[in-house]
């Protein structure tokens, strides 16, 4: 009855991955391991709940709308002046604002094939033409040269995931210091670190903040090694003018107060933090160790990772799907990658290690 533009008639909606809740209806299973969907099997920060539950009483009150503390916070964690931090529910969250903000009429966008899906389905939400640059097959890493390629006089954001959802790669500091230097001062660079904190215990991983180019955004998130992702927080980092421009223009009680709290004491936990790092470094190591002789029969190519995550290439769309509604019915919930457009794929989030050991249990039965 009411006309939509095209390109929101023609959207699809966001299918996540199967829920702990359907498994356990559908099979009638009791133990289930969800390794579908990035989050923290440590679940969060005994300090974040502290926080967020001194706030529980508050919330027939307005949340502070320009989250002062938080900022003051993340400001004093990451040395970065106040003024040049955004805050939002959840870093998609402040994305789509930054889209909303910034593409004019005839403005472009330039992003890789297989990266994270959030990105995707915000772009298509724009009446924007947004390119996609094939990513090379065999590194799973994004083809920066084909990217410079793509720039055109209408080119306004770059958008970058690093490291990448879902195939866990990652640009090197040295590749993207000869990517910046030839990308136009007025393209912006959307650079998303949601897995950031994972990632910096690697030499090679630029970590955005050091750069401070005017032309760059830096996306992070709590939803990931913090654990809150249902609260819906995230930041974002960039010059004083976009910072501005994003903090007038988000919906003024975003994010909401819990999320807000939950945000500070998570930030005081290092503990967590570095717990939550060494349990996905020990589930890498075990996955690495466990997947090496599946590799040189050449059933699967295991893609080097710098996340919180695994990409397992199975060379067969057939195979993914068999693994996938096996492990299924067997209580492993893990990401088959067609959406992402890699359908030869799979993604599994290292959890904890039984939930590891669970799935390389099943997964070798498969294979
Ligand atoms: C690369 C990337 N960016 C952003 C997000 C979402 O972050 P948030 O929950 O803060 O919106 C995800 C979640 O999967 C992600 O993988």
């Amino acid at each position: 009855m009411f006309k939509t533009p095209d390109y929101i008639s023609n959207l699809k909606p966001y299918v996540p991955g199967k829920s702990i809740e359907e498994l356990e209806r559908e099979f009638g299973l009791t133990e289930i391991h969800k390794l579908a969907s990035n989050e923290n099997p440590l679940g969060h920060s005994p300090l974040a709940n502290e926080s967020m539950m001194k706030m529980i009483n508050e919330i027939n009150r307005y949340p502070d709308v320009g989250a002062v503390k938080l900022r003051e916070k993340i400001s004093e964690k990451f040395g970065i002046p106040f003024k040049n931090i955004a805050v939002g529910s959840g870093s998609e969250g402040i994305m789509a604002n930054l889209l909303r903000c910034y593409l004019c009429e005839e403005d472009e966008m330039i992003t890789s094939e297989a990266t994270f899906i959030g990105f995707q389905v915000l772009a298509r939400g724009r009446a924007n033409k947004t390119h996609y640059v094939p990513m090379s097959k065999k590194t799973y890493k994004f083809d920066l040269n084909g990217i410079l390629d793509r720039i055109n006089t209408n080119t306004k954001m770059i958008y970058l995931c690093n490291p990448n959802n879902p195939t866990g790669t990652i640009i090197t500091k040295k590749e993207f210091d000869e990517f910046h230097k030839q990308v136009p001062q007025g393209v912006m660079i959307i650079l998303d670190e949601a897995y950031f904190e994972y990632a910096d215990i690697h030499d090679e991983y630029p970590n955005s903040l050091f750069y401070r180019y005017d032309n760059v955004v830096t996306f992070r998130t709590f939803s990931k090694i913090y654990g809150i992702a249902g609260l819906r927080i995230g930041y974002a980092m960039g010059q004083e003018d976009i910072v501005t421009t994003l903090m007038k223009s988000k919906l003024p009680f975003e994010p909401n107060t819990l999320a807000q709290a939950a945000a500070l004491g998570a930030l005081d936990d290092d503990a967590f933090l570095n717990k939550s790092i060494e349990l996905n470094n020990h589930g890498y190591e075990y996955f690495k160790r466990e997947l090496a002789g599946l590799e040189i029969k050449g059933s699967l190519k295991l893609i080097p990772s710098y996340a919180n995550f695994i990409m397992l290439d199975l060379f067969s769309e057939e195979k993914v799907n068999t693994v996938n509604e096996t492990l299924l019915s067997r209580g492993v919930i893990i990401r088959p990658l067609k959406p992402f457009g890699l359908a030869n794929c799979i993604r599994v989030t290292m959890g904890l290690m039984n939930e590891n050991e669970a799935f390389i249990r099943e997964f070798k039965k498969l294979l």
